[in-house]
């Protein structure tokens, strides 16, 4: 069996190492050894990692593509185009292709697959969503003895990096994402990352395969992190929270609706235990139950092995004149936004000191239907500012989104810092108990911090 890599970057190099360090593990699971043919890379005299037979690189495509000698195409270049023809000419060519990019997958992956079949050959992506965790495999085959009713969980590692840095190392944000840089954990141009596109994408991949319905990463409605500040955190962890960015989904009985956000959860639940470049999600079922898959979430070991899995699927397959692949059914559930999902809600929001400003801020969102159980008023960071953190009971997100967007019209308002969601999760027996002396801690901390709210209907 012969390989060709599209791409010899973090990834490819992880495949490459891992073949060299398995060799004759892989020949054995696989019956024959498994040999890389042609590597197509941009710059082949750059550097790299492993060592390749440099007569292997190349930089035109079809050497890679057209070469019948190649039995599956490994593409870990990235990007969508010329990606996206490549992977096409692959399938064209008759060749199984093993890919890790989640761009593609999330937004043509349908009608990859669908040229996959037709072609009588494999697309497998188990490498695009969670690093080394088989989390789209169990999705495709495992669970589907079940009917999946959400997804829930932490897909990007760079956003959970920057989100411990922050709240264990006391750094700010920006400071968080420079040591990320540094580690390699982010790229040079982070936005995808920290903006949530990254895990929209992601999600939109996981949210097709768990209710076999048409998802794509622009129905994802998606915040990242940039807003949230060192104050956010310790606000959380005042109240015995951690702040997450979560990908969530759910079949609502007809329509499906996909977010990306950051959230505060129990401190206590395993969420908030996933810490660093880490991914976590959990599987909601009627038959399943609930289910965890925990593993490292990116890097170019644990990725490539991922895509060296999906590469001895697809090789195996090649020797069995079977394919793996089919395309994805769809139940044609409307995707519905996120806008509309009714939850609790942390909001800080920065303004100049106003003689009304309380009464003002409460008058307004109850305005747009928006109640609260907690309203902090503090000093803002400088003379003359001030600082209002609020948790709302029970409210929409677009309700309110349209009711801070009013508020930033006040000549006062100076900003909405932060809005992240309230995610009221039952841990069941997954719950991490604490020493009961942090629980009293953390019960004397929220006792003396919030200012009550008038209870059930809100402010
Ligand atoms: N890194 C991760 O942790 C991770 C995790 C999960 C999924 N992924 C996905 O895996 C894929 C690869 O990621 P990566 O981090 O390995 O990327 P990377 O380090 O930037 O490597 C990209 C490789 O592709 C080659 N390449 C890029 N464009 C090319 C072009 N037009 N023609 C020829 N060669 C080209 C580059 O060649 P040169 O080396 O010569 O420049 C490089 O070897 C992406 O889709 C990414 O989203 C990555």
């Amino acid at each position: 069996m012969r390989l060709g890599l599209l791409g010899l970057g973090h990834v490819g190099c992880g495949v490459v190492q891992l073949l060299e360090t398995q060799s004759e593990a892989i020949a054995l699971r696989l019956g024959e050894p498994l040999e890389v043919g042609r590597v197509l890379v941009r710059d082949p005299a750059k550097p790299r990692p492993v060592k390749v037979n440099p007569d292997l690189l190349t930089t035109d495509p079809s050497a890679v593509l057209a070469d019948p000698a190649i039995d599956v195409v490994v593409e870990v270049m990235g990007g969508v185009e010329p990606t996206g023809a490549y992977i096409r000419q692959a399938l064209q060519h008759g060749k199984s292709v093993v890919t890790a990019n989640k761009e593609i997958m999330a937004d043509q992956g349908r009608d990859l697959l669908a040229l996959a079949q037709e072609q009588g050959v494999d697309l497998l992506f188990e490498g695009s969503v969670g690093g080394a965790i088989p989390i789209l495999r169990a999705l495709l085959d495992s669970l589907t003895g079940s009917r999946v009713t959400r997804i829930l969980g932490i897909v990007n590692g760079t956003t959970n990096f920057i989100l411990t840095q922050m709240a264990e190392e006391g750094q700010d944000f920006a400071e968080a994402l420079a040591e990320a840089q540094r580690l390699g954990y982010a790229e040079t141009d982070p936005t995808a990352d920290v903006e949530g596109h990254d895990a929209a994408r992601k999600l939109a991949i996981l949210s097709s395969l768990a209710f076999s319905t048409d998802v794509r990463s622009g129905d994802v409605l998606a915040r990242g992190i940039t807003a949230i500040t060192s104050d956010d955190l310790a606000y959380a962890r005042r109240h015995g929270l951690a702040c997450k960015l979560i990908a969530q989904a759910e079949d609502q009985g007809g329509f499906v609706a996909a977010q990306v956000a950051p959230a505060f959860v129990d401190a206590r639940h395993p969420l908030a235990r996933v810490k660093g470049a880490f991914n976590a999600i959990y599987v909601y079922g009627d038959g399943l139950g609930e289910s965890m898959f925990y593993g490292l979430g990116a890097g170019g070991v644990p990725t490539g092995s991922a895509v060296l899995g999906d590469v001895l699927q697809a090789a195996r397959n090649r020797r069995s004149r079977v394919a793996f692949s089919r395309p994805l059914p769809s139940r044609g559930l409307a995707v519905r936004s996120a806008r509309e999902a009714v939850s609790r809600f942390y909001v800080r929001l920065e303004t100049e000191t106003h003689a009304s400003a309380a009464a003002d801020l409460r008058r307004l969102l109850l305005q747009h239907g928006v109640t609260l159980s907690s309203f902090l008023d503090q000093p803002g960071q400088n003379r003359g500012q001030a600082r209002f953190t609020l948790v709302t009971n029970p409210c929409t997100l677009g309700a309110l989104e349209d009711a801070l967007q009013a508020a930033l019209s006040l000549p006062w308002v100076r900003a909405v810092g932060a809005l992240v969601q309230m995610l009221d999760l039952q841990a069941g027996d997954l719950a991490v108990e604490l020493p009961p002396t942090v629980q009293v801690e953390e019960r004397r901390m929220l006792g003396r911090l919030d200012v009550a709210g008038p209870g059930e209907g809100g402010w």
